[in-house]
């Protein structure tokens, strides 16, 4: 018997926020299928967060010191896939210089997470079908049966038995991967989840890029619970992200909200990414991540950089005739500012000026800045000129580091090829 705490104590573990009793089922049949070595089916929307089960359930059984591999099967060309999955003999085919191992050599005593199981092609099928049977599997070329011992965990986001009706799915491998199925159920039949997602997300964001949280309102929440969430968790935190990025006021209302809600549901991109073949996290990771990254630095940027020419001016630096040219740069800083023509005491040229902070003024701001010259600042406005750059450096380390060192991974999350990965590495000269 599973009780609350345990259900609980693993949702922390995994960092899955949530409490409907929907969630709740879903995790404990995933904690009583964990020790068992049965086929695990994880069924549900997209984004609705099936990725974590298949890790809550190698984490929790006997094989957690194992290897944990996920495929996403919709990722992987037709023509490889077997290879990558039961490996080749040298010579198999073209290009195929070196014998090479498949996942489920490789993944012996683990577990494979076999995502988007609706893409595998019915040859790949047969495969697998005998795999799961008897542990029993043939490299590409070669007519030696192997025998590995592998737990299989497969996600769908796709109606399999329309697939199989379709003639797209093998019938006898559906019954065989759904001894134990587990529904995630979609976002909005959770509730009050939707409001503490929102939360957890804001949080994240408001930590990672260092601005103050933004919150919702009472009808701000009722009118985020009433939405539907076709694209689930993912486009919830989609949407999390926007609203801590683009909206200055940080307490939302249900007006500010509905303009972020998209009304055409049939036009939502969340609502594509099923459709797409990449289901692990890179969507929420890569491109849209440097984005918005390259975005608010720029913003934050422009606001120092704003308050700094201010400062500069009010410590007696700058000519007025300068900032009251740009009067509109300034609308923005919270204490409005007016310039008169006689505060040009000094018309030292700004850039060889060493930055004055007026001990009287509230200057919080500007605290990083106080050893540092002007030339100094100008400096690091060049180097910003790299970040974009520092910027993909950063996030090919953040993938590497994900993978662990699995550069065919990392290259997949990623979003580029492997050979632009190697590249990208010896370019950054990254270790
Ligand atoms: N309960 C949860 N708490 C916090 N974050 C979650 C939760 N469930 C999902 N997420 C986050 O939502 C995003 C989408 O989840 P995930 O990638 O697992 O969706 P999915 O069901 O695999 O979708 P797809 O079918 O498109 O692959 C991820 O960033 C994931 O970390
Ligand atoms: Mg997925």
């Amino acid at each position: 018997m599973i009780t609350s705490a345990e259900i609980q104590s693993v949702k922390q573990r995994f960092g899955i926020i949530g409490n409907s009793p929907l969630l709740n089922h879903a995790i404990q049949v995933a904690m009583q299928a964990s020790p068992t070595d049965m086929t695990v089916l994880i069924t549900g929307e997209s984004g609705s967060g099936k990725e974590s089960f298949s890790k809550i359930i190698h984490a929790l059984s006997v094989r957690k010191h194992g290897k944990f591999i996920a495929i996403n099967c919709g990722a992987i060309p037709e023509g490889t896939i077997d290879s990558e999955l039961f490996g080749h003999e040298k010579g198999s085919f073209t290009g195929a210089h070196e014998a090479r191992k498949g996942y489920f050599e490789v993944t012996d005593g683990g577990s494979i997470f076999l995502d988007e199981i609706g893409e595998m092609p019915l040859g790949t099928q047969a495969r697998l079908l005998r795999v799961l049977e008897n542990g029993e599997f043939i490299k590409v070329g070669s007519s030696k049966v192997l025998k590995t011992n592998v737990r299989v965990i497969a996600a769908t986001n796709v109606n399999l038995i329309k697939a199989v009706e379709k003639g797209k799915f093998r019938e006898d491998l559906y019954y065989r991967l759904n001894t134990v199925p587990i529904f995630v159920p979609p976002l909005r039949e959770r509730g009050e989840d939707i409001v503490l997602l929102f939360r957890k997300f804001t949080t994240d964001f408001s930590e990672k890029y260092k601005v103050k949280p933004v919150s919702l309102d009472a009808d701000a929440k009722t009118l985020l619970m009433k939405f539907p969430f076709p694209g689930n968790i993912r486009q919830l935190k989609n949407l999390a992200e926007q609203i801590s990025l683009l909206e200055q006021e940080r307490e939302i209302d249900a007006a500010t909200l509905g303009r972020y809600l998209p009304t055409d549901q049939t036009r939502l991109p969340a609502a594509y990414t099923g459709a797409s073949s990449s289901t692990d996290s890179s969507t929420d990771f890569s491109e849209r991540d440097i984005l918005y990254k390259v975005l608010f630095d720029m913003k934050k940027d422009m606001h120092e950089l704003k308050k700094l020419v201010l400062e500069s001016y009010q410590s007696g630096g700058l000519n007025a005739n300068i900032i009251n040219k740009h009067q509109n740069l300034f609308e923005d800083l919270e204490s409005p500012v007016s310039f008169d023509e006689s505060n040009t005491s000094s018309n030292v040229p700004a850039v060889n000026m060493p930055l004055v902070i007026d001990p009287h003024k509230n200057n919080e701001d500007l605290d990083e800045y106080e050893d540092e010259s002007i030339e100094d600042i100008i400096h690091e406005e060049d180097d910003n000129s790299l970040s974009l750059e520092k910027k993909e450096k950063e996030m090919i380390i953040r993938a590497l580091q994900k993978h662990n060192n699995k550069r065919k991974y990392a290259a997949s999350d990623l979003g580029i090829s492997e050979r632009t990965l190697y590249r990208k590495i010896k370019q950054y000269d990254i270790d």
